[in-house]
């Protein structure tokens, strides 16, 4: 490796280039396999684990609010909801996903919030990524903007149903028919128009139109009949954590599939650890000791934060659990290492 000019040490990753050069020098013939870790084996025994139709039961659809900035996302959920998040916002720019569960007629439905500034498309894609439907918020005077057609291909891409609020309705002289036109010209027709897309017109100021929204989104749900096991270990998805003074690690889960309990084991990216308490989003003093398919909680227990958008298994072996996530923080500091340090130190630029 030093005749190559490569400073290197017993941790470093080697590319395959380099070993397959390494070894035709040695005269030495080389063999490539996949080493099959403890992760591939559990974690993709969770993955196939089929759910057989007998074990699915009715879940709340789960109902993504994606648009543009400003355009009333957070209005409009907090009208629905009953809750006032909007004025409390910094500078009244959304700036993390929430996901709450509310009941309506003894139905559950959860609703997430996502940023619409151009900055957050990764919360975006990810607030798309486990929704059922989606709701677009329009503003009615602004029409479809950047963030909105940015929308609309995440939702697109997760192929689920989308439901424009064609928000702000309220506003005086407003005139719909040019956002109506920038949706037809994104390929959602609106069904006044002979499309298949509803558009339901709406203002979270005044109320108008909330109670159409509601019910269209729980026509999609009926229609679509959303179901998941309960019955069988969670996989969830983190939509956030930090690291909280008081109560150390907080991560914000969504469970799909199976119930998550208080006392599971559970890894989630580099993070693992038992679920120590489970509190309701939305009534944050109220403890949960289990939360199903559908369900948005916030957990604690883990020993560091893992990323946002990391799937969440529960793995009953907490020494698994360990070695699944101690092996990812490794060879991710490893390719941190390797794409860095490393490559930077070869005998050209050592004493540079
Ligand atoms: P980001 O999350 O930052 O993308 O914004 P948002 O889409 O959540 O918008 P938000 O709910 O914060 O509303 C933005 C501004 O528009 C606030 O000042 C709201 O009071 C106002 N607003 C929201 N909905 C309506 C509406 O229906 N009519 C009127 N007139 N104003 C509205
Ligand atoms: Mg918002």
């Amino acid at each position: 490796l030093m005749e190559e000019g490569v400073m290197t040490n017993i941790n470093a990753v080697m590319d395959p280039e380099l070993t397959e050069l390494v070894a035709g020098d040695l005269g030495v013939d080389i063999d490539f396999v996949q080493a099959e870790t403890l992760e591939d084996k559990l974690l993709t025994a969770m993955d196939e684990l089929e759910d057989d139709e007998a074990s699915l039961k009715p879940r709340a659809p789960v109902v993504t609010f994606l648009g543009h900035v400003d355009h009333g996302k957070t209005s409009l959920i907090d009208k629905l909801i009953g809750i006032d998040v909007a004025s409390g916002e910094d500078g009244g720019i959304t700036q993390h996903i929430r996901a709450y569960q509310i009941e309506n007629d003894g139905r559950p439905i959860s609703f997430v919030d996502t940023p619409g500034h151009e900055a957050f498309t990764e919360m975006r894609a990810r607030g798309a990524g486990v929704t059922d439907i989606v709701v677009l918020v329009v503003a009615a005077d602004d029409g479809v903007m950047p963030q909105t057609e940015e929308a609309i291909s995440h939702a697109k891409a997760a192929d689920v149903p989308i439901i424009v609020a064609l928000n702000k309705i309220d506003l005086p002289g407003v005139d719909p028919t040019r956002a109506l036109q920038d949706l037809a010209a994104n390929d959602l027709l609106p069904s006044e128009w002979g499309g298949e897309v509803e558009v339901v017109k709406t203002s979270a100021t005044t109320g108008e139109g909330l109670e159409e929204l509601l019910e269209t989104i729980l026509t999609v749900a009926e229609l679509n009949e959303f179901k998941a096991n309960p019955d069988r270990p969670a996989i969830g998805s983190c939509l956030e954590s930090q690291q909280d003074a008081d109560k150390g690690v907080v991560t914000k889960v969504l469970v799909q599939k199976g119930t998550l309990r208080v006392g599971d084991t559970v890894v989630c990216g580099e993070a693992y650890g038992k679920v120590k308490a489970m509190t309701d989003p939305l009534r944050p003093s109220r403890r949960l000791l289990e939360a199903g398919p559908s369900v948005p909680v916030n957990l604690t227990g883990l020993n560091r934060a893992p990323s946002a958008g990391e799937p969440l298994y529960v793995i009953d072996d907490i020494a698994a659990a360990r070695e699944i996530a101690d092996t990812r923080a490794h060879a991710e500091r490893a390719e941190f290492l390797g794409s860095t340090g490393f490559q930077a130190a070869t005998l050209e630029n050592l004493f540079d």
